[in-house]
């Protein structure tokens, strides 16, 4: 299990409920946190990007805020995540479309577009910079516990996300260190955080205080540089 202490941190096991809402704000659903994390910078008409789309949580959430003059990327690797999130999306009537692997993305249209490929493949995103990104890590609850986020991957994407961010917007990622590998993603993703350069970025590094194996939130605001 990503948090062998209660499997609520993780969006698919009730902390967010049907319609998006949270119903409740446990002090450590980094889930929860994650999005609070992401309000202030979300807008009708903004571009977001979730590395990690999963079971669709967050690519709802994301879709909620921005909607229908915004758009918002959501990467997986898995059919399955892609399936799950199309369906949520589908309930709410957002328009959705399908991009593959390998294709370079600029200006992408209005809508939510599901991208079956690595998020490392944010190298192919060009002339576009999201007001938020998001990335829950580890594997998809629900799903094979054995398909989870790579230290190496993650890193790539984290590297790019971080260049193309808005000034002003908000990288928010949730580690799990408590699964086989977990512990050393994490780890290398807190690395990623701190070297953020501190005259540019404002950094905040989240975790639980008595739980070792519990979920980290990183959240990096990019700030806006005086001329
Ligand atoms: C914890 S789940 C994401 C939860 C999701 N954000 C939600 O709201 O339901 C992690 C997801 O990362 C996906 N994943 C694993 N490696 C990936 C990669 N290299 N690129 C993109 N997604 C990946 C898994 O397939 C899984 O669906």
């Amino acid at each position: 299990m990503q948090n062998p202490e209660d499997d609520s941190h993780c969006p698919a096991s009730g902390a967010v409920a049907a319609d998006g809402e949270s119903v409740s704000l446990q002090l450590t659903n980094m889930t929860r946190w994650a999005h609070l994390m992401l309000e202030p910078v979300l807008e009708s008409g903004g571009f977001a990007v979730d590395l990690t789309a999963g079971n669709g949580h967050d690519t709802l959430f994301l879709w909620r805020r921005v909607g229908p003059e915004g758009t918002v990327l959501a990467f997986d690797v898995q059919s399955r995540a892609l399936h799950n999130t199309s369906r949520r999306l589908a309930e709410v009537g957002a328009p959705m479309h399908r991009l593959e692997s390998g294709q370079p993305i600029r200006s992408p249209e209005k809508g939510v577009f599901l991208i079956r490929a690595c998020h490392s493949s944010l190298a192919q995103l060009y002339e576009v910079h999201p007001v938020a990104i998001i990335a829950n890590l580890g594997y998809l609850p629900g799903g094979d516990h054995g398909l989870v986020t790579h230290q190496g991957t993650t890193l790539d994407a984290l590297s790019r996300a971080s260049e193309l961010l808005a000034a002003g917007g908000r990288l928010v990622v949730t580690a799990y260190p408590g699964h086989p590998g977990g512990q050393a993603e994490s780890r290398a993703v807190q690395e990623f955080f701190a070297s953020l350069d501190a005259r540019q970025w404002l950094v905040l590094n989240l975790c639980s205080g008595n739980r070792p194996h519990a979920p980290i939130l990183l959240v990096a605001e990019k700030r806006r540089l005086r001329p």
